[in-house]
């Protein structure tokens, strides 16, 4: 199959602001960031052949000899020869369906620059000691370390990341030496830039610049005795594919991840999540060949739970990785707010103060709201409550931080704590002034806790020190608000497992405090990886279908309140439990996961056939029952998107062929399954999910296992693919004055400086395919030539109900394809002509939306 990269002529995601539903004469705003973006005249290109091949080899001659018969110009910056017959090519845009139209290419993707979101840590002079890892206890692996062997002894794991300090008492220090915990590695970023500001790679994969790569690898493998990750015996690989910048490229990736394979890594993890993405960008192309070969990938949910339904990252969102979220348990480490009204003191979680303040140390000081005159406390005005001496609780919202921080010290206040104005995760409040004012964040819950307290008290008081302390959680048990949720966009059911990810203490670089606390899902994605580590240190040659049934199936879902289960598209098959992993006795394969994927048929009706071999040395008897989740909707009854999700107690109906079963050692048996939609309305939008539970019967031993089921209630037809918050869009303007064109109208572009058509639209569903054709304006239905096609849009972002908003640009520089010679361009000679657009999502063939543009008119043939 082929497939075709992601732009030709400068499709780009941009981040604006757009006034909801403003018709007529307000100009679309300019494109000025965006996280995402492709790089020009830089493509992967995947050959036809395997790699190591003659055939393969063959193919690759082929092409370049081609190129240079077609006069195309093109540098070969990189060759790729161990998962993908391939290489990365400088070559420009232009010549795009040249290049893709040449029989030996295969694939032809846009090289794209992926970020990382988390800020590097700062650096600290004073170490914190190694503590126990406190989450160890909710997830079975202290059950493992005190009753059986296994460590992670003998498995390598890759990671893709910022690098290590394997300096690090709990990584050995040491690298690349016989009998080293660090034994293989690559910086593919560099520390070093060329005369060209482009980075030298190095041998030395020391993380130099961040520290979330020391992090992740002490959850998965750090040892120092007090503290020990979840595999501490594992043999770690370190290719660092971040670097300074936090910037990486396609390119890159993918070359780690053939070094990685190349070294023969079990397991590899991946720590980039683009969100909203497509299994078939060239990264996860080259990810899904590693999976072939055996390799387990395990990857982040993404931290975008704000966003809504589909917001997973890729490359988690491939079939075959494992996608980690991130679950609350019921302790964590945290700097906590301590504050005793009418005798009883209650401890909450709160954020690190600013690096620029002086170190807190506080104890028993009064704590006062920062009320003013009109009795608000977000500290906006000038405070009049009698705060002198005191620790000050104001609320985020409707003035910058400064004014705040301002007015408490105005008021005389000692420190200020913050508290959220949504449910949102909490971030340390920092100033753009040299203000000293300590200040820590907490969360809304936990604020408006302290306000009804405050209301029936004079005489609070709180304490607050630089020490680490341990802390319940009040949501324990409940997805994190900031986890990605699922399913992909072609309706595989995602994310796969949690683990827990808030708060994190684990190892960083000694030169930023050797220990220190980090939540996200990027913390939960390397705990599953060290559980998959010790699952494979049991047997290395393990079926992966059993691996993966044994640390998937026995996690532990847990329920809404609602009495239901949570979304699987929110919790997968829940929290991980290492213990139940390792000792699980029966082997379950399931064929579901693709017939699940692409489903998108009224009344539809899926089989899944649970087969299972009976692994233990005794006979064992299983119990099945049906545990719907509680259905959710990512839009409103307005069809806009909705954030976060609606949910609803209507279910699919789930019947079984059997309700128990006897299996004898070494045998086989099956429960055949079929799941319909039931009573759902089509209108409602719902995506159902829910587990087949199986549990051991009275008098017999064994784990539980959930096996998940998810779809679609509803034909994804009945989505519009453009959001209707934004009715100005589609349209078409001038990138002179960026005002929307009318429907009717007919404008003269000159093609020269800026004066070109811009088309903007705005998807509010993912898209698999865009087609950009050219007719004239006369005959608009008579395609003259293409212009381009894009393939694997994401929905448009931030669907917060703010005006805050990303949409696509198309600028048109006039130029096409002839239809019947696809591969020559051209400038469209001067006539009326119209650009008829087709969008396509990943259910629709014929059923396309299309978008037709005012006439472009031509003036003069303009050269190319
Ligand atoms: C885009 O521009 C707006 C207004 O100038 C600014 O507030 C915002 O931070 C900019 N966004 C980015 C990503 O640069
Ligand atoms: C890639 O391989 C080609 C031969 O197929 C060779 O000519 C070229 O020098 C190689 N380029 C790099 C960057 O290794
Ligand atoms: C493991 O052993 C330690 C020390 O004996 C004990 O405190 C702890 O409760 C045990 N944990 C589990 C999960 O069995
Ligand atoms: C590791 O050491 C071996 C020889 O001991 C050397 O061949 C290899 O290049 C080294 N790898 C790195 C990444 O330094
Ligand atoms: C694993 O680590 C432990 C200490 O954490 C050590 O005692 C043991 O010898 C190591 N090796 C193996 C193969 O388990
Ligand atoms: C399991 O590994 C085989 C190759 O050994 C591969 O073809 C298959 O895709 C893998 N399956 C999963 C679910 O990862
Ligand atoms: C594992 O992958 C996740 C994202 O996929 C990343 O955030 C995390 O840093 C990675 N961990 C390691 C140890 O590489
Ligand atoms: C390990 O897994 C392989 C492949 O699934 C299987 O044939 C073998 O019996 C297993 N070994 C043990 C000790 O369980
Ligand atoms: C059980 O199923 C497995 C996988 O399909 C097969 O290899 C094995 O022969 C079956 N065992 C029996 C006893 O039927
Ligand atoms: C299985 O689930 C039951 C009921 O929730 C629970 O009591 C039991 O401890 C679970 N068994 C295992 C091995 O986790
Ligand atoms: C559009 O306007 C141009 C210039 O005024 C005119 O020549 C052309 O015929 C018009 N095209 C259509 C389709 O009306």
């Amino acid at each position: 199959m082929r497939a075709t990269g992601l732009t030709l002529l400068g499709l780009v995601v941009a981040l604006a602001q757009v006034p909801h539903g403003t018709l007529g004469r307000t100009p679309i705003p300019v494109s000025n960031g965006t996280s995402l973006f492709t790089i020009p005249d830089n493509y992967v290109i995947e050959f036809t052949g395997a790699p190591g091949t003659s055939a393969g080899s063959s193919a690759s001659r082929d092409f370049y000899s081609t190129m240079a018969t077609q006069n195309i110009p093109f540098t070969i910056r990189k060759n790729y020869t161990r998962l993908l017959n391939g290489a990365y090519i400088g070559v420009q845009d232009k010549y795009y369906d040249a290049v893709y139209n040449i029989g030996t290419a295969l694939s032809l993707w846009s090289s794209r620059t992926s970020s990382v979101n988390d800020s590097p840590i700062p650096p600290a002079t004073k170490a914190l000691p190694p503590r126990p890892f406190l989450a160890h206890e909710y997830t079975g692996i202290n059950k493992v370390r005190n009753s059986t062997s296994w460590t992670g002894a003998g498995v390598k794991v890759g990671i893709l990341d910022t690098g290590l300090d394997y300096t690090h008492p709990a990584f050995g220090n040491c690298f690349n030496t016989t009998n080293c915990r660090v034994r293989y590695g690559y910086d593919f970023v560099g520390d070093a830039y060329n005369g060209n500001n482009i980075p030298v790679p190095d041998r030395d994969p020391m993380d130099s610049c961040n520290g979330h790569g020391t992090h992740v690898a002490g959850i998965l493998a750090g040892n120092d005795g007090v503290f020990q990750g979840v595999a501490p015996n594992a043999t770690l690989g370190i290719y660092r594919i971040l670097g300074c910048s936090g910037l990486v490229e396609s390119s890159v990736i993918i070359e780690a991840v053939e070094t990685a394979y190349n070294d023969g890594m079990h397991i590899i993890n991946l720590s980039i999540a683009n969100v909203g993405g497509w299994n078939q960008w060239a990264e996860s192309s080259v990810i899904d060949k590693a999976i072939a070969k055996g390799i387990y990938v395990v990857g982040s949910a993404g931290n975008n739970g704000a966003e809504g339904l589909w917001a997973l990252g890729a490359p988690a969102v491939s079939p075959n990785t494992i996608a980690v979220g991130s679950m609350e348990v019921p302790r964590m480490y945290s700097w906590a707010l301590d504050v005793t009204v009418s005798g009883q003191t209650y401890r909450v979680r709160r954020t690190d103060q600013q690096p620029t303040s002086i170190p807190l140390d506080i104890t028993n000081a009064p704590f006062r709201r920062g009320l003013d005159a009109a009795g608000n406390d977000y500290a906006c005005q000038p405070i009049t409550a009698n705060v002198k001496g005191a620790i000050v609780l104001i609320q985020r919202g409707f003035c910058d931080f400064d004014t705040k921080a301002t007015n408490v010290i105005k008021a005389g206040g000692l420190a200020a704590v913050m508290y959220n104005s949504d449910g949102s995760e909490m971030q340390t409040p920092e100033y753009y002034a040299a203000l000293t004012l300590p200040t820590v964040g907490i969360w809304q819950r936990d604020g408006q806790k302290f306000v009804t307290l405050l209301a029936g008290s004079q005489s609070a008081t709180a304490t607050m020190t630089q020490a680490i302390d341990i802390v319940d959680s009040d949501v324990p048990y409940t997805p994190s608000a900031y986890s990605s949720w699922g399913p992909n966009i072609e309706a595989v059911h995602k994310p796969d497992v949690m683990a827990p990810g808030t708060n994190i203490y684990s190892t960083l670089p000694k030169s930023r405090g050797s220990y220190g606390l980090v939540s996200g899902t990027s913390m939960a994605a390397p705990y599953v990886a060290g559980v998959v580590a010790l699952v494979l240190q049991t047997n290395i040659t393990a079926s992966n279908l059993t691996v993966l049934s044994n640390v998937l199936h026995t996690a532990t879902p847990y329920k809404h309140s609602s009495g239901m289960y949570y979304s699987l598209a929110q919790q997968g098959t829940g929290l991980i439990n290492a213990y139940n992993a390792l000792t699980a006795n029966i082997a379950f394969r399931i064929r579901y996961k693709l017939i699940c994927g692409y489903t998108d048929v009224t009344n539809m009706a899926y089989p899944i056939t649970l087969f299972y071999t009976n692994r233990a040395t005794t006979n064992l008897v299983y119990n099945f029952q049906v545990a719907p989740s509680i259905s959710v909707s990512g839009f409103g009854v307005d069809k806009r998107p909705a954030n976060p999700p609606l949910t609803d107690t209507t279910t699919a109906v789930v019947t079984m062929s059997t309700t128990s079963s006897f299996t004898a050692p070494g045998t086989n048996g099956s429960n055949d399954i079929t799941i319909k939609r039931g009573k759902m309305a089509d209108s409602s939008l719902l995506i159902y999910s829910g587990y087949i539970q199986a549990y051991p019967a009275p008098g017999y031993s064994g784990q539980n296992y959930s096996f998940p089921y998810l779809g679609y209630g509803y034909s994804s037809s009945s989505v519009t693919i453009f959001d209707p918050s934004y009715d100005m869009m589609p349209c078409m303007f001038r990138s002179l004055d960026r005002i929307p064109l009318p429907a009717k109208s007919n404008t003269t572009f000159t093609f020269t400086g800026n004066d070109y058509p811009v088309v903007a639209f705005r998807l509010q569903h993912p898209v698999r395919q865009i087609q950009i054709k050219v007719a004239y304006a006369e005959t608009p239905t008579a395609i003259h030539s293409s212009v381009t096609q894009n393939q694997y849009a994401y929905r448009s972002r931030n669907f917060d109900g703010t005006s805050q908003g990303q949409f696509f640009e198309f600028k048109w520089d006039g130029m096409g394809y002839y239809q019947k010679s696809p591969s020559t361009i051209f400038m469209h000679p001067s006539r009326s002509y119209v650009l008829i657009f087709t969008f396509r999502t990943v259910y629709m063939s014929s059923k396309a939306i299309t978008y037709t543009t005012p006439v472009i008119h031509i003036p003069k043939t303009i050269k190319s």
